[in-house]
Order: C-alpha cells, then structure tokens, then sequence
C-alpha cells in the first residue's frame, strides 16, 4: 500500500492507472520536494521520498540497497468488512517506511456473492490494489487459511521465491509495525515458523502459534501447497492445524515463539499494553481500536491548524 494511490505497486500488482490529472498534481509537488531536498538535504532526504515519489516505491527501494526480507501480510477478512479495511491501510500506511524491508500488505478472502460487493470491491482494487481473492467460499474454519497459503505459489507463478515470509493475520489486531519487524530481522529464511506459542506450557518448540498472527517461509508456503498432509487434512482450527501439518511432517524447526509479545486486548490503561508489544488481539470493536491507537502515539503528530478542531 502507498499514499500515492494507483501509481505506487509493488511488481506482482502493477496495473493500475496514473493518468495525466495526477501529473499535473505531481509536477508542482515534484519541485516543491526539489526545494526541500536542496535546503536540508539530510533532515529532509527520507520524507521527501516517501511523501513525492510518484513512480513505484516499495520501502526497500529507499534506501536502495536490498531489503533485510521481503514479507507479505495477508489479513484474512470478509468482502463486506469496508470500514476495517479503510482502518487498517491507514494505521499500516502511516507506520511507514519500513527501513530495509520489503513489506506488502493484502486483505484476503473469499468468492464474491453480490453485485454490490463486484461494483465496491473493483473499486477498492483500482484505488489500493492491496486485495486477494481466493477461490471459495466464505468460511472460518473450514480451510480459508489453507486455500490463502496453498493459492499463493501460484498466484505469484513466475517469480522465483516473491517473498522470504509469508503472515496470516486478522482484521481485529493491531501490528506494531517497529516492534514486529525487528523481530524478524535476521531470522533464518528456511524452515522459518513465527508466532506466538501455544499451549503456554511448551514456550522452546510449541506445538502451533496463535491465529492472531503467526509467519511461515516461502518454502514452507511451497510446500503446503504440493504435500499431501495439509490437503488430506485442511479444515479445522487454523493455526492448530497449520502447526500439526508443520509437526507432522517435521517441518518449521526454526520455531520462533514470541509469546506474550502478541496478546489480546486486556484494557485501556497503560500497563495494559507491553513496552514491546508486536500485536493486539481481539479488538472487537470501535472503543478497543481507538485506546489502542491512542495508548501507541498513532495520531500524536497531528498538526494544529484552523481548518479542524479534535
Ligand atoms: C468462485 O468464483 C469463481 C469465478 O467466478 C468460480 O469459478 C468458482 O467456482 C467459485 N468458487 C466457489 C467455491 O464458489
Ligand atoms: C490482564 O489484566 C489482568 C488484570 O489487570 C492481569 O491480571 C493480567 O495479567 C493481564 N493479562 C495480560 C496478558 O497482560
Ligand atoms: C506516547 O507518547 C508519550 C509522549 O511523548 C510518551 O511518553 C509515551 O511513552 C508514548 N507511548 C508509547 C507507547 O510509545
């Protein structure tokens, strides 16, 4: 996602259109950021780019070397959840740059039903193009979560190995995107399971990470695709299966429990909320969204101005 929408995609959804009403918009900015650059290249080099970049930026690009990994997050939701998906791409695009990683944020789901649902979601897709849509029906747990990793091989059919990572997660948590990204950093590439354990009992190897968010390696994406144990055995509790899939075949050793780092929402006071905290869980509603955004600073640099009071 990006805050130049339909100019700014990563490779695998490139299409959308950049007409010539943006260039007129572009090319006063464009001097504009020139101006700025000039006047205090250091202090203002990283929001130049990320604000005035009118052609493709992935955050990795930035700083032009190549990212640390490339993730994709899939946030499982439902066609019709609208104003979740408007929440979450602004909370997600304001934590932006992500300092050395490629990091693409998509909502996943399933078959379209209605012909409102066609017209709107289009829509969403030429604005943002941040949607997937898998081939079935709407479900729990009846295999969504297989369907979203075993369609992804093919879906990026072509690019050898698109992303290092690969994150199931929720519309009803909370990324700290600082916090949950330097907790990748460095991790290995290969037989990689991230998330937060459970049961409580086995912290070193637990038997599967909670639904709330838990990262696979591209080649565990690969193989739960093609091997027979996942497509024998794909409805069922997600995140449970997913770690007996993983067990069963002995898979995902390099087993990386955040533990509570990830929890739910437990209340709106500060102690509430870890100092480390990489996500919260749960957030059910509009209040529990809301103190968790301001418990997380995540409008504290609003500027005043006469157009608005708060
Ligand atoms: C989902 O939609 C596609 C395209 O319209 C259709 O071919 C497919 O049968 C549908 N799948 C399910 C499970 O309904
Ligand atoms: C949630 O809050 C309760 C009561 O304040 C506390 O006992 C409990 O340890 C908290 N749980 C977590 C996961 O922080
Ligand atoms: C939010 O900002 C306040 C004021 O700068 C600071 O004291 C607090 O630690 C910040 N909270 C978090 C969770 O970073």
């Amino acid at each position: 996602m990006s805050t130049m929408k339909g100019c700014c995609q990563t490779k695998a959804f490139a299409g959308a259109p950049c007409g010539t009403p943006v260039l007129i918009v572009i090319l006063p900015l464009t001097l504009l950021c020139t101006l700025f650059l000039f006047s205090s290249p250091n202090h203002f080099q990283f929001s130049f780019f990320s604000n005035c970049q009118p052609n493709e930026v992935s955050d990795a690009s930035l700083d032009k070397s190549e990212p640390d990994f490339r993730l994709l997050i899939g946030i499982l939701t439902i066609p019709n959840s609208y104003k979740q998906r408007h929440l979450l791409r602004m909370i997600y695009d304001l934590q932006r740059p992500f300092p050395r990683a490629q990091v693409d944020v998509r909502f996943v789901f399933c078959n379209l039903t209605t012909d409102e649902q066609r017209e709107f979601i289009a829509l969403e897709i030429l604005a943002h193009n941040d949607i997937i849509i898998l081939n079935c029906k709407e479900n729990m747990n009846e295999g969504k979560t297989y369907k979203y990793f075993s369609s992804l091989p093919q879906m990026f059919e072509g690019e050898d190995k698109p992303y290092d990572y690969v994150m199931k997660t929720d519309d009803d948590t909370y990324l700290h995107f600082h916090n949950f990204l330097e907790s990748l950093r460095g991790k290995p590439k290969e037989d990689m399971y991230w998330g937060s354990g459970m049961p409580m009992l086995d912290q070193d190897f637990p038997p599967f990470m909670v639904g709330t968010g838990y990262i696979l390696s591209w080649d565990l994406i690969e193989w739960i695709a093609t091997s027979d144990i996942p497509r024998n055995d794909p409805a069922g509790p997600e995140d449970i299966y997913t770690g007996m899939w993983l067990d069963k075949a002995g898979k995902g050793l390099n087993r990386y429990n955040m533990g509570p780092r990830v929890y739910n929402f437990n209340g709106t006071e500060a102690k509430d909320f870890l100092p480390e905290t990489i996500a919260v869980h749960s957030l059910k509603n509009d209040f529990m969204w809301a103190t968790t955004l301001k418990h997380f600073n995540a409008t504290a640099t609003i500027k005043p101005s006469i157009l608005y009071h708060i």
